[in-house]
This record gives structure tokens, sequence and C-alpha cells, in this order.
């Protein structure tokens, strides 16, 4: 059987993401193929179907995933034990698409289920694609299946849904949070999750030590790692708590660890570093400071003393990482670039890593690890490391 999965917006990102994820499970990368358009095909004997929904489940950068279907003339018969099926077709395309044959499919389909007796009904997509309420408000996939047709340059494949983003769970944890820092930049929760994902760890203890308001442990923990957060703001610290004590209020969390303390990343005594090192942390994963949200191009001043204050940050963090990771400790991090009239800016990488950290991402894709909405003025870029 082979599974499809359709990425969100930022293809390298989820294609990264999703290699990670299938590390965790101990599936090659190999096994997963890009065809184009954000559309990834996973051929192996290694998973049942649990195992992918159990790996699409913790997924933040993907939009739907079923399976591909191999045999389009059993596709519909498979539905004759049913006396109701209620449907949809999706055309996922990166080379357009139109309406109207969706229109004329989805009719050719219910004539054929009137011609062996079921009565059938179907939704029509708002543009080519059901949207992932269309799906679960009308429980499109228990009472019945969303039937998607793949056309992208390097490919031409039918699929069948299994599942979609629970994009309500995503939006109430960002929205509903107790406490949101809109002055420091909050980290959007699917990109929290995305980063926690990248450590190829499925369990553990994830350690932020620019934890903010606690997007990256509250995603950490709802992926079911322990999580350790500390910042050098005490303000930062309570609304960590609080949002951590909400999931948990909110039944989204169970049986999870989670410790949180004030730590000036830049003065750290030795007694600390000790206890850190016998915590044993799996990973780290952080965003610091990005800086105030900016409405134009800054000048190249500007993003210089911005990067400098990030810059320092990230030497006090690697010091202290030196310390206390062993080989193989997973690191991922966001380093801001900004648009400037010149052009982009930011700091090189290799400049923290030094030789004692590989840099991961070109393994997993040949572009850049970007999170950038059209026309922001600062890039969150990630990278992935890991310690030699
Ligand atoms: C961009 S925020 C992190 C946002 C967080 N990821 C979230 O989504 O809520 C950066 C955090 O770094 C903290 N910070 C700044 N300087 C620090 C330092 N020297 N040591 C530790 N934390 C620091 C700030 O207090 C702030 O909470």
């Amino acid at each position: 059987m082979r599974y499809f999965f359709q990425s969100g917006s930022f293809q390298e990102l989820s294609q990264a993401e999703l290699i990670c994820v299938l590390d965790s499970y101990g599936i090659q990368k190999d096994s997963l193929k890009n065809v184009g358009g954000g559309i990834f095909v996973l051929d192996t004997k290694d998973v049942t179907d649990e195992i992918v929904k159990k790996i699409f489940n913790r997924l933040g950068g993907y939009i739907r995933y079923g399976h591909v279907v191999e045999d389009l003339d059993s596709f519909l018969p498979s539905f004759e034990d049913m006396k109701k099926v209620t449907f949809g077709v999706s055309y996922i395309s990166n080379i357009g698409g139109e309406r109207k044959s969706i229109v004329k499919l989805s009719n050719d389909i219910k004539r054929y289920f009137k011609s062996v007796g079921i009565s059938s009904r179907f939704l029509i997509p708002k543009s080519t694609q059901l949207n992932e309420a269309q799906i679960r408000n009308n429980n499109l996939l228990q009472e019945g299946f969303e039937f998607c047709i793949f056309d992208t340059n390097e490919i031409q494949m039918y699929g069948r849904t299994l599942g979609v983003q629970d994009v309500e769970s995503f939006v109430h944890r960002d929205l509903d949070k107790p406490e949101s820092d809109y002055q420091m930049g909050v980290l959007p929760q699917k990109l929290a999750r995305i980063m926690c994902n990248l450590t190829s760890l499925k369990q553990g203890i994830l350690w932020d030590p620019f934890c903010g308001s606690g997007t990256i442990l509250m995603e950490a923990s709802m992926l079911g790692f322990d999580v350790l957060g500390s910042d050098i703001d005490i303000k930062a610290i309570e609304n960590s708590d609080k949002n951590i004590q909400w999931l948990k209020d909110e039944n989204l969390i169970t049986g999870i660890k989670y410790n949180l303390f004030q730590l000036d990343i830049r003065n750290v005594e030795k007694r600390i570093v000790k206890d850190l090192k016998r915590t044993n942390i799996s990973a780290v994963v952080c965003e610091p400071f990005m800086g105030p949200p900016q409405r134009k191009e800054v000048t190249e001043s500007k993003a210089d003393i911005l990067l400098k204050d990030v810059e320092d940050l990230y030497i006090s963090l690697f010091k202290i990482l030196n310390e206390i990771a062993h080989s193989g400790f997973k690191l991922v991090l966001v380093i801001p670039s900004y648009k400037t009239i010149k052009g982009e800016k930011t700091i090189n990488i290799s400049q923290f890593a030094q030789k004692k950290w590989e840099v991961l991402n070109k393994k997993y894709t040949k572009g850049d690890l970007k999170w950038k909405r059209n026309n922001s003025i600062i890039t969150r870029n990630i990278f992935v490391l890991s310690k030699r």
C-alpha cells in the first residue's frame, strides 16, 4: 500500500519534518518520494494504516494524507455495501484545475451509485479542494470518501483521504491559550510543532532555553515529550506555566513532566550546568529574540543590531551545550533574517556550530528551511544540528 501526504505552505520544511518523523519510527527516508506540488508518496512495507495515522497526527506541516488508489476500477464498487454515501472530489495540482470538471465527475459518481441502488450526496469544493472544515463537519471520511486527483508536473495519480489536519485544535491552542506575549513575538503553533518533530525523536526531554510564553513547550508536551523551559524573564516562566497548566485543564495532555525556571543564558552558574547535564536532556528546540515586528524594510545598521542580540544569545547557548550535549544530541533553532534595502541580512550558523556540530538541513532537502509569510520583513530560518 502506498500513502500520500499533502504538505501545507512551507514544502521544504514539511519535507524535512516528515523525513524526521519517519526516522523516529525507524523508516528510511528513501521510502519517501517528493512528486511535486507539495505531494509526497510513502512506499514501504514497514508500515500499517495505524502507524501512518500516528505519524500523520504528529505532523504540523501537512493538510491531508491517505491511500494512493492503485486500482481505479474497484474503487467505487468498494462502497457498494453502504446504504448511503457522502463523497467529494478534490483536484490537487500545481498546474491549475477546473471546478467545472469536479462537478461533472461528482455527478458521474452519483449516477454510478444510483445505478447500483445507493443513494448519495456530494460536496463541492469552494475552490478545487475540499477544506478541512467541509470534510470534518460532514463526517465525510466516515460516511463516504474524499477522492483526490493528483496532477503535478511529475505525477498523475488518485488517492482516498484517510485524515485531514486538525486545524481547529492548532487554532484553539494558538488563540485560546491564556497567555501570549505578542511584544516578544510568538512562534506560530504549527511551526513549534514542526520544530519539535525535526529532532527525529518521539519521546524524551526537550529544553527550550528561551521559552517565552511556552509555545514550543506546549507542542512538545502535546507530542508526549517531558519539557524543560527557561527564560531570563520571570513573567515568561509564569506565562509558560499557565499555558501548560491550561493544556492539562483542557485534557489535551496527561502524564507529562515539566519544569520551568528562570535563567539568563549568558550567565549560567557551574551548579546549573551540572544539573542540566544530569537531567539527560534529549534535545534543545528554541527561538531566541526576533526583534519587534517590522512593517517595512529595516536599515542595514538596524538589522546588524538585531542580529547581534541573537548572536550573543547563541554564543552563550552553544557554550553550555558544548558542555552538556552528548554525541548525537539534536538542536533545532531559528535564526532570523531581515529584509533590508540592500537585500537579506542574517548570521552564518557555522560560526556557532564550528566543527563540533553538524548541520543536517541538506540531508532532508536541497532547499532552505524557511518559515516566511508573503512580504514579511523577518524570515525565520530553521536549522537542525547534531552534536558530533
Ligand atoms: C521570541 S521569544 C520566544 C518566544 C517563544 N518561542 C514563544 O513562542 O512563546 C524570546 C525569549 O527569549 C528570552 N530571552 C532574551 N534574552 C534572554 C537571555 N539572555 N536568557 C534567556 N532568555 C532570554 C526573552 O525573555 C523571550 O521570552
